[in-house]
């Protein structure tokens, strides 16, 4: 089967791209690499040992994904390709809005053009807002409190309409919490542009020392220690849950909405904990101010994940920060660092 991988050149997208290859999956990879580098491919080429089909275009080009699928009979399309910074999105909604949903329905347009009815989307945990207890189930109400989370909410919507008007199409939405570590080659992982946003990427540039400290926003949330709780999941079991949608897409008749999670929830402070011992190296934080619009606890229940797609997360934090720090500690400039 040939699968086109939009985004993939990216973080979650580069992993999965290995995972199918060994599945035994032909992959084309699908990116304009405006947050990627081509030297993601060109590590991801080493690890399964044989070259990678990629186009370089723009999901909202009708002519970049036309030269794709005027050249492939492609089966499905697992699409990662978005711009996923919650902070960015709330100074600039309408790059956010452009490039993730009307980029989506460019996309779902092209696909039907070419009679590809297959697709796998990322969405995220994001679009519980705040729930109102956890763990958290798929048929939670939605929300949304910026422009990011909205663009998912929007595509989800979209393509449930699709799938309305057409049944013919296999829709997946999968919800993503929160992705942290590497593949245990270190030579694939999360590679931030300038000061990283998310938790774990700046914990590890704050042990390699990048950074000089960690800003651990907010010690007062109603959680075992004060900061915030969330559900880390190794990229690697991320990656495989694509490699089980797409196993079973031809099974079901309706939209699977599936949370992606491990069903456990750690705190800032834990995960200082974990990374410093699978380090070895000190992470130096300090309390800061709550960052506008975080939570104070998110975590999945990923029962349904186990039931319909028979996938389970399988490391645990003590991988995900090895791995994480693998990655980090050979490189420490991310895909700049010479190979
Ligand atoms: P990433 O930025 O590393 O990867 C996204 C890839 O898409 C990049 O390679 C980028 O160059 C490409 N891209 C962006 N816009 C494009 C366009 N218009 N045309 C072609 N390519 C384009 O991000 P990631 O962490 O790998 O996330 C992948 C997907 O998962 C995104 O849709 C993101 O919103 C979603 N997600 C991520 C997280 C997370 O914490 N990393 C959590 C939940 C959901
Ligand atoms: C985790 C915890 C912070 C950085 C975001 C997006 C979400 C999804 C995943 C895409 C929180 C704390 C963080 C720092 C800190 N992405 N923190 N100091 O906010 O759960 O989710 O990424 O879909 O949509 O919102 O992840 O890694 O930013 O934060 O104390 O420098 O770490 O307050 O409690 P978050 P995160």
């Amino acid at each position: 089967m040939k699968i086109l991988v939009t985004g993939g050149a990216g973080y979650i997208g580069s992993h999965t791209v290995v995972l199918l290859i060994e599945a035994g999956y032909e992959v084309i990879v699908f990116d304009n690499f405006c947050n990627s580098s081509r030297e993601s491919i060109n590590r991801v080429e080493k690890i399964v040992g044989q070259k990678i089909t990629v186009f370089e275009g723009d999901i909202r080009s009708r002519d970049d994904l036309g030269k794709v699928f005027s050249s492939n009979k492609i089966d499905a399309v697992i699409h990662f390709a978005g711009l996923k910074a919650v902070g960015e999105s709330v100074e600039q909604p309408l790059r956010y809005y452009d490039n993730n949903v009307n980029g989506t329905v460019i996309l779902c347009e092209v696909m039907e053009k070419y009679n590809c009815k297959s697709i796998i989307f990322s969405s995220s945990a994001t679009v519980y807002g705040d729930p109102h207890t956890t763990p958290i189930l798929e048929s939670f109400p939605t929300s949304a409190t910026n422009p990011y989370g909205r663009s998912k909410l929007f595509i989800e919507e979209i393509l449930r309409d699709l799938y309305v008007s057409d049944n013919d199409w296999k829709v997946i939405l999968l919800r993503y919490f929160n992705p942290v570590g590497a593949h245990n080659s270190g030579t694939i992982g999360e590679d931030p542009n300038g000061i990283p946003n998310n938790l774990m990427p700046f914990i590890a540039q704050t042990a390699v020392g990048k950074r000089e400290y960690l800003s651990v926003f907010g010690d007062d949330y109603d959680t075992p220690d004060g900061t915030g709780v969330r559900d880390y999941i190794h990229v690697v079991d991320l990656a495989q849950g694509h490699v089980n949608a797409l196993d079973r897409l031809d099974d079901f008749s309706e939209v699977m909405t599936i949370n992606l999670g491990t069903g456990k929830g750690y705190s800032v402070l834990e995960m200082v904990k974990a990374f410093e011992k699978a380090s070895g190296k000190k992470v130096p934080y300090k309390i800061a101010p709550r960052r506008a619009g975080d939570i104070a606890t998110c975590f999945a229940d990923p029962s349904y994940a186990k039931e319909v797609l028979d996938w389970e997360a399988k490391r645990g934090i003590e991988e995900m920060c090895e791995d994480g720090w693998l990655w980090q500690s050979q490189n420490p400039d991310g895909y700049l660092t010479k190979s």
